[in-house]
């Protein structure tokens, strides 16, 4: 079964192929740049560049991969959450592609597909998943596919959100992770005591933290500024590592999967790898270029999907939800 999906729930245009669940080919129009000047994703712009890159962006997958749109069995795009403008162009885009073509169309939800995204290459099994990306920050007990518990979630922002307003707080670019994760290499995670709210309640809240960092900035110089970066992202990793751990420890599930933007956190890696030995769980992190937004976790969480439900096969007829939630 060939899969094409496309991906614009944010500020990413991707699409990607998939055959019988393995990638064939991916590419990702970035706007990164285009948003940058602002500190973050203006909405409109984000659209407008979106309606612009869909159709360079997919003929450039079909070709990569060697297919012609013929070939494609079913096609698929995020329904939500995210930004309803940015949702609306892949979405209606992809639908008219199936429209052409006389196929069917999947709606993808963006957070299951982060959640599944660990398991490309291999089958989906029951786990733990920890979804810690720009808008989600959320720890799940997973029997199945399409069969999800969350036990716990944000309060107010989420991860990737914090390590971006504390970036912009500190006059580093957007988006904030990386920039982060790169200075904090040289700092100390111990130079300063930032607060780990809700460590041992259920849910997380990164609020505080962001607001002791602004408390902080006036009193430091740009010498401590590698020193804040380290104790911030220790603060942000103590927190989802305790909570990964109790999560297993309390369900006995022997796999945790890692997914969303900020599972590409470098000491979040090295953490769990050293919190979470073979013994205790099998550790499933995401690649690297499957963490950020991308179209392939869409086609493999579709291709899922549409393997494991014969009876539902098509969603033409659905609409985007930006504010779509993680269907328990
Ligand atoms: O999954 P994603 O592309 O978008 C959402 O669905 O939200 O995640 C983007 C988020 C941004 O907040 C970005 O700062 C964060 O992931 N991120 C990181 C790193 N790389 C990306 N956060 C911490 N460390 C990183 N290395
Ligand atoms: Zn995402």
């Amino acid at each position: 079964m060939i899969v094409l999906a496309i991906e614009t729930s944010c500020d990413e245009t991707a699409a990607a192929i998939l055959e019988d669940g393995k990638p064939l080919a991916g590419h990702i129009a970035s706007q990164i740049q285009a948003h940058r000047p602002f500190g973050g994703v203006v909405p409109e712009l984000a659209s407008r560049n979106h309606v612009e890159n869909l159709a360079p962006v997919v003929r450039t997958t079909l070709e990569a991969a060697k297919r012609d749109i013929a070939n494609v069995d079913l096609f698929a795009a995020t329904r939500g959450p995210g930004l309803a403008s940015s949702l609306l162009t892949g979405f209606t885009f992809a639908r008219a592609l199936a429209a052409g073509a006389q196929r069917p169309f999947r709606a993808v939800n963006h957070i299951e597909a982060h959640l599944l995204s660990p398991f490309l290459g291999s089958s989906p099994a029951p786990c733990i998943g920890l979804v810690v990306s720009g808008g989600h920050t959320l720890l799940v007990d997973v029997e199945d596919v399409g069969s999800y518990s969350i036990l716990e979630t944000t309060r107010d922002d989420a991860a990737g959100e914090a390590f971006d307003k504390a970036a912009k707080l500190a006059g580093l670019p957007y988006p904030g992770g990386p920039e982060i994760d790169r200075l904090a290499r040289t700092g100390d995670p111990a130079r300063f005591d930032l607060p780990r709210s809700m460590m041992r309640e259920r849910g997380f809240s990164f609020s505080g933290l962001k607001t002791a960092v602004r408390y902080l900035l006036p009193k430091i110089g740009p010498d401590d500024l590698p020193d804040l970066a380290a104790s911030f992202q220790e603060a942000i990793v103590d927190v989802l590592v305790f909570k990964c751990e109790r999560a297993l420890a309390e369900t006995g599930r022997s796999i945790l999967a890692v997914s969303g933007g900020v599972a590409c956190n470098s000491r979040l890696r090295d953490r769990l790898a050293a919190a979470i030995p073979p013994t205790v769980a099998r550790l499933l992190l995401a690649e690297p270029w499957l963490t950020t937004d991308n179209a392939t976790m869409i086609a493999y969480t579709a291709y899922l999907h549409a393997y494991s439900n014969t009876a539902h096969t098509d969603d033409f007829a659905s609409d985007v939800d930006p504010n779509l939630t993680l269907g328990c």
